[in-house]
């Protein structure tokens, strides 16, 4: 039975990934920082899979030790991960300029989180798949990686797109060998994405796709090994229209839709 390891499971995409797999009769490592919400996720799954094991961890990877903390308490239960998953990320929401104190601190935990722990993790996971001599890594970015930046979103945006760019470069690197690196890049999904982020209105403005359905993408798309995942028709359009048209004409639609009005 193979294990996958998921970051974010508490909630959203994660959430409904840990689902799937379980279904699929995968062993579940599922890592966020509301316990109980990981706790309940076990419990549920347990009723309709009593076969898998799961482990369930607390753990808040924005701080800089935690992706090794991670590996080594996976290490120490001899638990060996054939699939991991970099799912956990947060956006954060106002004009850069006049961010405050308290949101600078949180796009400080944004950048830890959406890049220096995907980076950190993969490192430290490719390491041991290199000596498993195979591996599977799904990078969770976004539509948001295709355009030419984000105004009123712009660190989150800037994150996303590193992480297509870093995740598109290692799986060339890695071309030649069993270890595959996909990135999923969802468009707008129902999720606790919003309320944390806070960007209001999102819902009312875009046609959003359930998690549970790009969780389902997510998961075929990585079974066929697929370079790009992009969920649903829509946003595999705006993905095109982002190649087509004029970056002044994308940052004007974009600051658009971000608008809270
Ligand atoms: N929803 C969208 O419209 C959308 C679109 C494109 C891409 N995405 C990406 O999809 C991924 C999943 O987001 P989602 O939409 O499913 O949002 P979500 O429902 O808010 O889920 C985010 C998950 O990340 C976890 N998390 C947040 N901060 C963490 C930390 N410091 N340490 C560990 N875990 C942390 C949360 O758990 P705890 O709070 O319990 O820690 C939660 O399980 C993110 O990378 C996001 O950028 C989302």
């Amino acid at each position: 039975m193979e294990t996958v390891l998921i970051t974010g499971a508490s909630s959203g995409i994660g959430y409904e990934l840990a689902k799937i797999y379980a279904k699929n009769n995968y062993n579940l490592v599922l890592v966020a920082r509301r316990i109980e919400k990981l706790k309940q996720l076990k419990r549920e799954i347990k009723k309709s899979n009593s076969k898998i094991q799961i482990k369930i961890i607390e753990m808040d990877l924005s701080e800089s030790k935690a992706p090794k903390k991670l590996f080594f308490l996976l290490e120490n239960d001899n638990i060996e991960i054939d699939i991991l998953i970099n799912n956990a990320g947060i956006g954060v929401y106002g004009n850069f300029l006049e961010l405050s104190h308290k949101e600078m601190e949180k796009i400080e935990k944004m950048l830890n989180l959406n890049i220096i722990a995907v980076v950190k993790l993969t490192k430290i996971f490719l390491n041991k798949m290199k000596k498993q001599k195979r591996g599977t890594i799904l990078n969770v970015a976004s539509t948001a990686a295709f355009q030419p930046a984000g105004p009123l979103m712009a660190t989150y945006y800037a994150s996303k797109s590193f992480m297509l760019s870093f995740s598109e470069g290692i799986r060339y690197e890695l071309k030649n060998t069993n270890i595959k690196i996909s990135t999923l890049c969802p468009g707008p999904t129902i999720t606790e994405f919003e309320k944390m982020s806070k960007t209001k209105k999102f819902t009312d403005k875009i046609k959003m796709m359930s998690a549970e359905k790009v969780a389902k993408i997510a998961f075929n798309g990585l079974k066929k090994g697929k370079k790009i995942i992009i969920p649903g028709y829509l946003n595999k359009v705006s993905v095109l229209t982002s190649k087509v048209f004029p970056r002044e004409l994308l940052l004007k639609i974009i600051k658009k839709i971000q608008q809270n009005k």
